[in-house]
């Protein structure tokens, strides 16, 4: 892990603090045939099922980052939003998980095999980049990455495209897109608590996202040969694509997740959702 002296060295906040985020734990059974997974555009399908392939990666790191950035947090309202975001993400990758166990006994050991090729070398560079580079750098490597997740999520919003129907699939990713567009300031606040510098954080960020999108494309290949379709040029989902004017803006210096409003329609959902258990 990196050396405390990456990050300023400033006393812990000792005022307790609320997070106005909240941990749900719905859970979403995808059936076995994966009835509405691979429905609609066939691309944006694969799109979707890549990225749930890599979140149950990048998440738990997100969440390792954030625990060994915890004793630099000197605000004690981003130190409980922190905490509170590391429960949302881990309720993510485990919904992910599951349904990726699905996806991958539903697709066969070939294709699983070739999947999984892509997924352990994420998994080995997060944890290169633990070992490796400063809390700083990882820092705003989240950032970025949550940034861009942000502007997927209101594009989301903004076109209704999604999954397709109301089954349990399409149920897991409105959740979580919900949930990325509720704790979007999350991320950002630590960058800043850290010192953060404009240019160091869209330099890191836009390494974090071609990261991310190299790794998507890789695996959006892969589910698309099974399927028998071609694919041609770099693969970006379909969200970047239809919202990349909003996706550029996230690399304005004026950027500032705070300034977005978002509309009651998502409180009012995630207000369904059954609560965590607390511990
Ligand atoms: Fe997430
Ligand atoms: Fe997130």
């Amino acid at each position: 892990m990196s050396t405390p002296s990456t990050v300023p060295r400033t006393p812990r906040a000792s005022r307790a603090a609320t997070s106005r985020l909240t941990v749900r734990s719905p859970r979403f059974d995808i059936p076995d045939d994966l009835a509405d997974t691979f429905d609609g555009d066939l691309s944006d399908a694969c799109s979707r099922v890549a990225f749930s392939l890599i979140l149950p990666h990048l998440e738990p790191y997100l969440i390792r980052v954030y625990r060994a950035l915890a004793p630099h947090i000197t605000d004690a309202r981003i130190a409980a939003d922190v905490e509170a975001f590391c429960g949302q993400e881990a309720q993510h990758h485990r919904g992910h998980a599951a349904a990726n166990r699905k996806i991958r006994a539903f697709l066969g050991p070939d294709t699983a095999g070739r999947l999984l090729a892509v997924e352990e070398r994420i998994e080995a560079d997060y944890r290169r980049f633990e070992t490796e580079r400063s809390l700083r750098f990882q820092a705003a490597f989240i950032e970025g990455f949550e940034a861009m997740t942000c502007a997927m999520g209101l594009t989301g919003l903004e076109t209704g495209r999604r999954p397709v129907g109301d089954g349990p699939w399409a149920a897991l990713w409105r959740w979580h897109l919900f949930e990325e567009l509720e704790h979007r300031n999350v991320a950002f606040d630590v960058y800043e608590q850290l010192g953060g510098s404009y240019p160091f954080r869209v330099a890191v960020g836009a390494r974090s996202q071609l990261h991310f999108l190299r790794a998507l494309h890789e695996l959006h290949g892969i589910l698309m040969e099974h399927h028998g379709a071609s694919t041609r040029g770099v693969h970006l989902p379909p969200l970047l694509r239809q919202g990349w004017r909003r996706w550029l803006r996230t690399y304005s210096p004026r950027y500032d997740p705070h300034a977005i409003e978002l509309p009651d329609a998502i409180g009012r959902y995630l207000a369904t959702l059954p609560l965590a258990r607390a511990g």
